[in-house]
């Protein structure tokens, strides 16, 4: 695993969206998995910044989100859908069509990931796979100590999940009990792997993962399996 300190949110953000921008570079074609929370929060304001003020180009970028809430609706202001479009799509010159986030209206939530999938593989597969980190360790909505499935899927959120997750909403009783997400088989076929880690909060998981060791316990330690991992944290978090 590559590891990259940096002394605080704002020097990650940085590195994280040049490491992103790299990509893009390298192949415009580029097909990106992505995350909501507010660890990405920085590096998407910074690749807004890249595509308007430094032609950054997103026209042949493809997008997958990692999970989104169910059941919610897509102009939910807590949607994922909602998230993404205010926080990058919209200020990016990505099309329309080839931005993918899990359909949380859907009537039929297992037709939906199996789509889900087929479609990640029509596109070639993932080249870049962006994670944030949960304070228990998830990664996408893959929770400690879940039967590591390997394809997208319905799942139950945790109450930790759930109590972290209710301050974006009016209470937790407010916090859908359910989400679509990638797996973890999903997330291991991406090429490359980017996993930001900020904050004091995240402290425990930050050391599980750099022990080496994997843990169903702590699903990101899953990571220390797969060849082409970097992780940006930043100062407070280690
Ligand atoms: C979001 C996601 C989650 C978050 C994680 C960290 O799409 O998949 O795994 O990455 O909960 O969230 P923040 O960045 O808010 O601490």
């Amino acid at each position: 695993m590559n590891m990259i300190r940096c002394g605080d949110y704002e020097a990650l953000s940085h590195a994280a969206a040049e490491f992103v921008a790299r990509q893009i570079k390298e192949k415009p074609s580029s097909v990106l998995g992505l995350p909501t929370g507010a660890t990405p929060l920085g590096m998407y304001s910074r690749l807004v910044a890249l595509c308007r003020n430094e032609a950054l180009d997103f026209s042949g970028v493809t997008t997958f989100n990692l999970d989104e809430y169910y059941p919610i609706k897509r102009d939910d202001r807590q949607s994922y859908y909602y998230f993404m479009h205010t926080h990058l799509f919209s200020g990016v010159n990505i099309k329309k069509e080839n931005v993918h986030i899990p359909n949380g209206e859907t009537a039929d939530p297992e037709a939906e990931c199996a789509g889900y999938e087929r479609r990640i593989a029509q596109s070639g597969g993932i080249d870049l796979q962006v994670l944030g980190i949960g304070q228990n360790g998830h990664i996408g909505f893959i929770e400690p100590g879940e039967a590591l499935e390997s394809a997208t899927h319905v799942t139950a959120l945790t109450p930790n999940t759930i109590a972290a997750n209710a301050r974006f909403f009016e209470s937790a009783a407010c916090v859908p009990t359910k989400a679509l997400t990638m797996g973890i088989g999903t997330i291991m076929r991406a090429r490359k792997i980017l996993i930001l880690v900020s904050g004091k909060e995240k402290t425990a998981p930050l050391q599980a993962l750099a022990d080496g060791k994997i843990t169903p316990k702590i699903p990101a330690t899953i990571l220390n399996a797969h060849g082409d991992v970097t992780l940006i944290t930043d100062q407070p978090a280690f």
